[in-house]
């Protein structure tokens, strides 16, 4: 949501600042713009549309601007004022001193801005940054030109959520940060620094960064980051290496990221096993700090996220619940848990997953079980992200960075995780027999190779997606460990292809929705081989009656299934417990085909944001 951009060095800043925005590009954005500082002035260029648009405007820039050593971009996804040139950011101060990018919402920018007006401010746009760049211009000219004091007034006026970044006419080479609640990322590489919303846009230049926390300043200049409490005192700032190579955020051969995430799984899945297990045993690496024992006083556990990490918490109940139905489990969705009045305390362990660890609904829920005194762990793919930084117990999940908007490769990789992390839990709390922990590790060992089975037969996924792409919308309907693959399945088609798609748990289909079925409404039925295949299939029976196409995803080997369907494609069997595991690859590759039938925009289905940074 929202990507910016800042450098200041000695290369050309709008070579730097183009390819941190494309990089960025994926967290979603409507418009974008670059300022750059040209022979003593600033040069803004502003376009409606994607980075290359902007990029094709910035060639035709007056040609000093292509000696530019230090700027500011971002790509902006609308919140305040419709998607327009004079919205889009950076925004400038009516004095010309003050040049602006902002992530997040400022809260009282209607007041701040009804005060400029009544002492003559003009404004020019509809956003509620401007709020923060004028008010910036008029403090820096009481305080005489002290950027210092300047900033510390500023981040002190603004309610809300912001990540700044800022450039004063009357400083060269300098750019100055400010965070609350929106995530930024410093760096310096000994010659220039930079600044970017998400680390993979720095990746190019150096692996060492320095995350932003709440409440932190810093200054930029080419050769130094500096950091500083928003009252102006300073902060020594250790910076955190990233092991994530630039090859990991590249498209290689592929047509989409989405696809290359796809096919990264079994990697992603045996990176997971490989850390956390040794032979047949789970043991969460060195860096896990939950104290042993722990599970002990624990009566409830809290699994909290939104979206697709919220599927994957699913997946982790199921299974703690099929291995001790005496602990009282819960799934939430963040954005409610942070507002109910839930359950907390040192008796109740709330698990906290999120792969951008930047999630705003996310964050607000740990920080509100944490002020419950819960016993808080995170799960985020992302080191140094603000949830790995504020909770207490983190598990870095192995993806690798995920660039489609789309969750795929991460949601494998929290469940792996959540999987081996439910085992230590009930293994501390003496509830895990020897002969589960070896059944579920050996199935998790199995698993990368059934997967790159499945991946080999692609083409018939491809050719199911094919036929199917004219359906009106879609049914996913399974039971038990296959109701959060119905509802992970359902959004990826609609987030990717834009079709109406529900899903639902299949013994609820009587229950009202059955009434919407046609010979346009196809139902994707998720019926493995397990103790509940026949009852789902009478389900999927009633939707036949009711003229609905019928896609069935069965175990391989169950020819009867056969029977059921106008087609069916066959998985690999697993453990009970590991069939979402398996399952979700073909849904994944099924939204993927469809979408790419109706040729839609993959890697940046449109209205969506990677990462929700906002409530
Ligand atoms: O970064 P998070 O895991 O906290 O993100 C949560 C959701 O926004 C995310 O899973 C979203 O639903 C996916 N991009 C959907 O594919």
């Amino acid at each position: 949501m929202c990507g910016i951009m800042g450098y200041t060095g000695k290369s050309q800043a709008s070579a730097v600042i183009l390819q941190g925005l494309a990089k960025q590009e994926y967290r979603g954005y409507d418009s974008a713009g670059i300022a750059l500082r040209c022979d003593g002035r600033i040069v803004n260029a502003k376009i409606v549309g994607r980075v290359a648009e902007l990029a094709r405007r910035v060639r035709d820039l007056p040609p000093e601007c292509e000696c530019a050593v230090s700027g500011i971009g971002h790509t902006r996804w609308a919140t305040h004022g419709g998607v327009t040139e004079t919205n889009a950011h950076p925004h400038e101060s009516s004095d010309g001193m003050v040049v602006l990018v902002h992530n997040g919402i400022i809260e009282n920018s209607r007041d701040i801005r009804s005060r400029l007006e009544s002492e003559g401010v003009r404004f020019i746009t509809e956003t509620d940054t401007e709020a923060s760049c004028q008010l910036l211009a008029k403090l820096y000219r009481e305080r005489g030109g002290d950027a210092h004091s300047a900033m510390s007034r500023l981040t002190a006026s603004l309610t809300g959520a912001f990540a700044l970044v800022i450039m004063f006419l009357d400083r060269p080479d300098e750019i100055w940060c400010a965070r609350r609640g929106s995530p930024l990322v410093a760096a310096n590489d000994g010659g220039a620094s930079y600044c970017a919303s998400d680390p993979t846009a720095l990746l190019d230049y150096t692996h060492d960064l320095f995350f932003l926390e709440e409440g932190e300043m810093a200054l930029l200049k080419p050769l130094a980051c500096k950091f500083f409490n928003f009252d102006g005192s300073p902060r020594e700032k250790e910076s955190v290496s990233l092991n994530w190579s630039n090859v990991m955020t590249d498209k290689g051969r592929h047509e989409h990221f989405m696809r290359k995430e796809i096919e990264e799984q079994p990697d992603v899945l045996r990176l997971t096993i490989d850390t956390h297990t040794v032979v047949t045993t789970v043991a969460m690496g060195r860096d896990f700090n939950l104290p042993r024992g722990i599970m002990k006083k624990i009566r409830r556990v809290q699994f909290v996220a939104c979206g697709t990490s919220h599927y994957a918490t699913l997946v982790a109940r199921d299974m703690l619940e099929s291995l001790d139905r005496e602990l009282d489990t819960r799934v939430e969705v963040a954005s409610e848990y942070r507002y109910r009045d839930v359950a907390g305390g040192d008796d109740t362990l709330a698990i906290f997953v999120s792969q951008s660890g930047e999630t705003a609904d996310t964050l607000a829920a740990a920080r509100r079980a944490r002020a419950a005194g819960t016993c808080c762990v995170a799960i985020t793919n992302v080191r140094g992200s603000t949830i790995d930084r504020e909770v207490p117990h983190t598990l870095l999940s192995l993806s690798g960075p995920e660039i489609g908007v789309a969750a795929t490769k991460t949601f494998t990789g929290q469940i792996s995780l959540l999987a081996l992390l439910v085992m230590w839990l009930l293994k501390d709390r003496g509830t895990l027999s020897a002969n589960d922990e070896a059944r579920l590790i050996g199935g998790l060992r199995s698993l990368p190779t059934l997967l790159q089975e499945i991946l080999s037969r692609e083409d018939e996924i491809k050719a199911l997606a094919e036929k199917y792409s004219s359906s009106r919308g879609f049914f996913f309907i399974g039971r038990r460990e296959c109701v959060p693959l119905t509802m992970e399945g359902a959004l990826k088609m609609k987030e990717i292809a834009y079709l109406p798609s529900e899903a639902y748990a299949a013994g609820e289909m009587k229950h009202g929705p059955i009434a919407m079925l046609d010979d346009k409404l196809t139902v994707v039925a998720l019926v493995p081989d397990t103790d509940l295949r026949e009852k789902t299939l009478s389900n999927v029976e009633e939707c036949r009656a009711r003229s609905a196409p019928i896609l069935l995803f069965a175990t391989e080997g169950d020819l009867d299934a056969l029977d059921f369907a106008n087609d069916v494609f066959f998985m690999p069997r697993t453990e009970r417990e590991l069939i979402p595991f398996i399952g979700v690859l073909p849904l994944q590759l099924f939204a993927y085909h469809t979408a790419r039938c109706l040729g839609r925009d993959i890697d940046m289905p449109r209205n969506l944001a990677k990462s929700v940074t906002v409530e």
